[in-house]
């Protein structure tokens, strides 16, 4: 029986992930090769090195199934690919594969994840724009997935709150009075000042960052909508209240450096800040968390910093030893600090 706790294991990760049993990791994160982007000195069996975009495609998704396979009903796999120009064109690869994979019955997709590199490689084509944005695809593998989107970019709800931008005493005032002066039955208007209440103070606690309030027979309908829209609100109760979230808002964007890290000499190393982001949204303390193309280690050093088990599959030994020596490295700090 392959003991994939906590370990990194050397081989292609097709074959290996055959070994594997169904339904016994959690969380997926990876970033195979993209096509023809670099020579990992894997040979035949490298992925990336096909000759076709279409053979490409099908080992990606062959890996891609062995994932749904071993993944539990809650859990989710995230696949992180980069476009490239090829005789000018962009190939758009990485959509063609999630177009694919979300053609799989037994996945789908729940997010693109959009990385914006703050520090993007600079080109010297002068009539394109800088490539600065990267996809990474969500997919779940039943409607239980596990997301834990207080746990996401919390650092972010928390600079929200500590703001000096703390609101006005007037907040909403001009609302009580709009209220009070328009055509709402009395019910309506009770329940209209009790809902402003709730959202100043929500306001004053941090919590959102602002509202505005529309109120039937003052504020114009917006055009369109759907059933149960805001439109209706107004119809039905008198009123509707937008809530601004602010940076409290989780959106499907998420910025950051591209990270060059002392003593890591792979060549293609993802950001650990977006993959320990991804951990904390999609699994808990405790779970496994597995990288089938494991490079220098990057998800399972985010995982065990999360106290959630790791499994790493990399086919080049010179990877395998460098994420060990990396984990070691990180056992080693913890101790220290402890
Ligand atoms: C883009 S890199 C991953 C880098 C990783 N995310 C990091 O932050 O270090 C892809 C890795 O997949 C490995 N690889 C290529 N073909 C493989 C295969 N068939 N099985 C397992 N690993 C493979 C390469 O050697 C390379 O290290």
């Amino acid at each position: 029986m392959l003991n994939i706790k906590n370990a990194i294991i050397r081989g292609d990760s097709l074959q290996i992930l055959k070994q594997f049993e169904d339904e016994c990791v959690d969380l997926i994160i990876t970033s195979p090769p993209y096509f023809q982007q670099r020579d990992y000195g894997n040979g035949e069996l490298g992925i990336g090195n096909e000759t076709t975009e279409n053979d490409y495609l099908e080992n990606l998704l062959k890996v891609f199934n062995e994932c749904i396979r071993v993944t539990k009903k809650t859990g989710s796999i995230v696949y992180n690919l980069g476009d490239k120009y090829l005789n000018g064109k962009l190939s758009l690869i990485p959509y063609k594969f999630a177009i694919k994979a979300n053609e799989n019955n037994s996945a789908f997709l729940i997010n693109q994840l959009t990385w914006a590199k703050l520090n993007p490689t600079p080109r010297q084509e002068k009539r394109k724009l800088i490539q600065a944005t990267e996809p990474f695809f969500i997919f779940a593998k039943s409607k239980d997935y596990y997301f834990d989107l207080k746990n996401y970019l919390s650092h972010l709800d928390d600079i929200n709150k500590n703001s000096n931008n703390k609101p006005s005493e007037n907040l909403g005032k001009k609302y009580f009075q709009l209220i009070q002066n328009s055509d709402l039955s009395e019910n309506e208007k009770i329940k209209a000042k009790h809902e402003l209440n709730e959202v100043i103070n929500l306001t004053h606690k941090g919590e959102i960052v602002g509202f505005r309030m529309k109120i039937r027979g003052i504020h114009k309908l917006a055009y369109g909508g759907q059933d149960g829209g805001r439109n209706n609100q107004i119809k039905n109760n008198g009123f509707t209240i937008i809530k601004i979230l602010g940076n409290r808002m989780k959106k499907d964007v998420i910025e950051s450096p591209v990270e060059i890290t002392k003593n890591n000499h792979h060549p293609a190393v993802y950001p650990s800040y977006i993959i320990q982001e991804l951990i904390k949204l999609l699994s808990k303390e405790g779970d496994i968390v597995l990288d089938p193309f494991c490079g220098s280690g990057t998800t399972c050093l985010a995982a065990k910093a999360l106290g959630r088990n790791f499994t790493g599959i990399e086919i080049n030994s010179k990877y395998v030893s460098l994420t060990n020596q990396r984990l070691k490295q990180a056992s080693i700090q913890q101790e220290f600090f402890i």
